[in-house]
């Protein structure tokens, strides 16, 4: 892999919800690097703090959560340390964002031109209609939908069209990254292959780094470089996609991919027994360690840490700990 730039550095982040109940603890110490270009994928179950960290990418997070800890490099630039105008001004034009249910989120009484039109100007000022129509319909074909729909209403489009739009959105004002939030989990599966397809393909011809979030291992797999799990608010493993799938290094990234359906092997969906810890009051341990069956009486008292145990691939998990201390 050619070396790049790192384009977005997160270190030791943490995102706690402050609830009647106690700190839920959303994200709990997460760091990685990415570089300009990359695709990476995060996957993990529902609630082990995605979009909480997604957030907090953006600069997003509101009350009851609060940042706790950590720092986010875009590059180069400490966006803690940023007020809310320029994170506002960096939003859109350097990092994008596709929310989860997106499509949702197009306002359903103005024209999908006019969406699109206000995080021009809102950014770049004033622009005639006529230059702001040809701009908007070059980029809607960009992502494969018809010019005819700038003038059409959120109603009036399909589930795909519509996540198209939020794509194009995103990448209007060519930012450097891009975060997908489960770009295609409300759509049917031919059409999530498809979307998926044309958001990589306007990454790439962007140039743009994407984040894309998800928690189907294997469809996210088929589109990323590089993955990280994720599991109650931690990374337990991040790895390249090939390097990866074919070594397994913690027991639950190896439970995840042995629950993947193939096409040779039909089994029965197997699962993986247990539930994920309670992120208000977490194990002192590792947080995988009650469904873990590996572990050892260490793993209930100690938390593993993050550590690189192959160039580019990284485990948080007392197996590996082990071997290399
Ligand atoms: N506004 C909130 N208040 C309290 N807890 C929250 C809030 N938003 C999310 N959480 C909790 O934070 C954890 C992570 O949630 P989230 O980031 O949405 O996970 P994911 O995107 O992986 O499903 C979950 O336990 C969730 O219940
Ligand atoms: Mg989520």
């Amino acid at each position: 892999m050619t070396e790049r730039k790192p384009i977005l550095r997160v270190k030791d982040l943490k995102v706690y919800y402050h609830t009647d109940r106690g700190s839920v603890r959303a994200v709990d110490g997460v760091s990685f690097t990415m570089h300009e270009g990359e695709s990476f994928g995060i996957v993990g179950e529902s609630g082990c703090g995605k979009s909480t960290m997604a957030m907090a990418l953006l600069g997003l997070v509101v009350s009851p959560g609060t940042i706790e800890g950590g720092q986010i490099f875009l590059d180069g630039t400490d966006i803690f340390t940023l007020d809310r105008e320029l994170i506002r001004k960096i939003r859109w034009s350097q990092i994008s964002f596709i929310p989860q249910g997106a499509m949702n989120s197009l306002n359903p009484v103005m024209r999908i031109g006019s969406q699109i039109a206000d995080v021009i100007t809102t950014h770049q000022g004033y622009q005639p209609e006529k230059i702001l129509r040809k701009r908007i319909q070059k980029l809607l074909s960009t992502v494969g939908l018809p010019h005819r729909v700038y003038r059409m209403y959120p109603h009036e489009l399909s589930g795909g069209m519509k996540q198209r739009v939020c794509i194009a959105m995103a990448i209007v004002l060519e930012p450097e990254v891009i975060i997908a939030d489960e770009p295609t989990s409300a759509l049917d599966v031919v059409v999530q292959r498809v979307v998926m397809q044309t958001l990589v393909d306007v990454q790439e011809r962007l140039g743009a780094a994407l984040i894309l979030i998800g928690h189907d291992m294997g469809l996210q797999a088929q589109v990323v470089n590089r993955q990280a799990v994720m599991y109650a608010g931690k990374i337990a493993e991040i790895g390249e996609v090939k390097t990866m799938y074919k070594n397994p290094l913690h027991p639950y990234t190896k439970l995840l991919i042995e629950s993947l359906p193939t096409l040779q092997l039909r089994h029965d969906f197997q699962g993986i027994p247990g539930l994920p810890p309670s992120l208000l009051n977490p194990p002192k341990g590792c947080a995988f360690s009650n469904r873990c069956p590996y572990v050892m009486e260490h793993c209930r008292e100690a938390m593993p840490k993050l550590v690189e145990i192959q160039p580019n691939h990284f485990v948080a998990c007392h197996l590996h700990s082990e071997v290399i201390k």
